[in-house]
């Protein structure tokens, strides 16, 4: 039995008693959803710390409830707040020694993430609604095999594969989990972990379920959120109505698609329009690049060294300090070049 919405565990218990069936409320089914989709050790440790905090809260909620049948004994200290009281200690360890380990998921994380940086291509990141058919367009993309079922949250943990998108141009795709709205707030870290991929990319794709009822207020859920994660807003943005294959052909859908820009009417199921999508992938990353003029000292080798191996080298003249670099380079490839400068001390 699920309830959409918080359940006390006086109320739960009163109605698994009443009905005969074991219940779950919004954030018990999520967790239960996280956990069995969790893939990689990060993701696994923020659903087990996720699930501790509420497991602790419902721990403190539970024992008030039998206080209270108890008719109150009437003094503090009792058999019943030392249990709950070790109880509460032994989730609490748990929870230290769970952070601890994330700290060291998040520094090997950033790593991967350094190693994966020195790769020459742009990143582009798939971010949707749950459901929307994120893994399915990822999939007819890449020919991969990421889970995509009718199942919610099939995507917990970004996935990134380095594609050749047909015309030759190569590009790291980041799959990413689905969107929800009304997350309750004890599963945002976790959501969160899953989505830094987000921060980085060239470009993202907010692919949506056109055919569903809901789909304006799913888009603004998913803007909102992109929002909150501080993803800024020059990074360009294509808009994939999917699942047009749902909608009648005199669907208004299809005329707003074809004549707004920015926005591509695709079927990741049948393939329709793949290939406008394509097109329009490669001109927002190209569009995105920008050729500038930088003069770097004699001690900014290591960036200088890092423009060269990137490719983005369009001319260069020697000056008295240094050099003065043509560079033709995206928004992101800009910023890892700034990061690379040694400062003035
Ligand atoms: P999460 O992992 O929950 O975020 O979902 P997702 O956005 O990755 O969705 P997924 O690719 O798993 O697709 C969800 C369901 O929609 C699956 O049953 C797909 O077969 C279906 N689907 C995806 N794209 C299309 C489409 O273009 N047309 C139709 N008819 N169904 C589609």
């Amino acid at each position: 039995m699920l309830v959409d919405g918080p359940v006390s565990p006086v109320q739960q218990r009163n109605l698994e008693k009443e009905w005969g069936v074991k219940l779950l409320d919004r954030t018990g089914l999520i967790l239960e959803i996280f956990a069995d989709r969790a893939r990689t050790r990060e993701g696994v440790l923020q659903v087990e710390l996720a699930a501790l905090s509420y497991q602790r809260t419902r721990l403190v909620r539970a024992w008030t409830h039998l206080e209270r049948q108890r008719g109150g004994l009437g003094f503090v200290g009792g058999p019943g707040e030392t249990q709950i009281e070790a109880d509460r200690r032994a989730i609490d360890t748990q929870v230290v020694r769970l952070r601890k380990q994330l700290d060291k998921v998040a520094r090997t994380r950033e790593l991967h993430r350094e190693a994966r940086r020195k790769v020459p291509y742009p990143v582009v990141a798939l971010v949707g609604y749950t459901n929307a058919g994120k893994s399915t367009l990822f999939n007819l993309l890449t020919g991969a095999e990421v889970m995509a079922k009718d199942m919610l949250f099939a995507t917990l943990d970004p996935t990134m594969r380095s594609v050749t998108l047909p015309g030759g141009l190569q590009v790291i795709l980041s799959d990413t989990v689905g969107f929800i709205s009304d997350l309750p707030t004890q599963l945002v870290a976790a959501f969160r972990a899953t989505l830094e991929e987000v921060l980085e990319a060239d470009l993202i794709l907010h692919v949506r379920d056109i055919a569903h009822p809901e789909t304006e207020a799913q888009a603004q859920d998913v803007e909102s959120i992109l929002a909150d994660l501080g993803v800024r807003q020059q990074v360009p943005r294509i808009d994939v109505w999917n699942k047009i294959d749902l909608l009648p052909a005199d669907d208004a859908h299809h005329t707003i698609a074809a004549r707004r820009d920015g926005v591509v009417a695709v079927s990741a199921l049948t393939g329709q329009g793949i290939d406008t999508l394509i097109d329009a992938v490669g001109t927002a990353l190209g569009e995105s690049r920008s050729v500038e003029t930088v003069e770097i000292g004699h001690e900014q080798g290591r960036a200088r060294a890092w423009a060269y191996a990137e490719g983005i080298v369009e001319a260069e003249d020697v000056t008295e300090d240094g050099a003065r670099l043509t560079l033709s380079w995206s928004p992101r490839q800009r910023r890892r070049f700034e990061s690379l400068l040694i400062g003035p001390d």
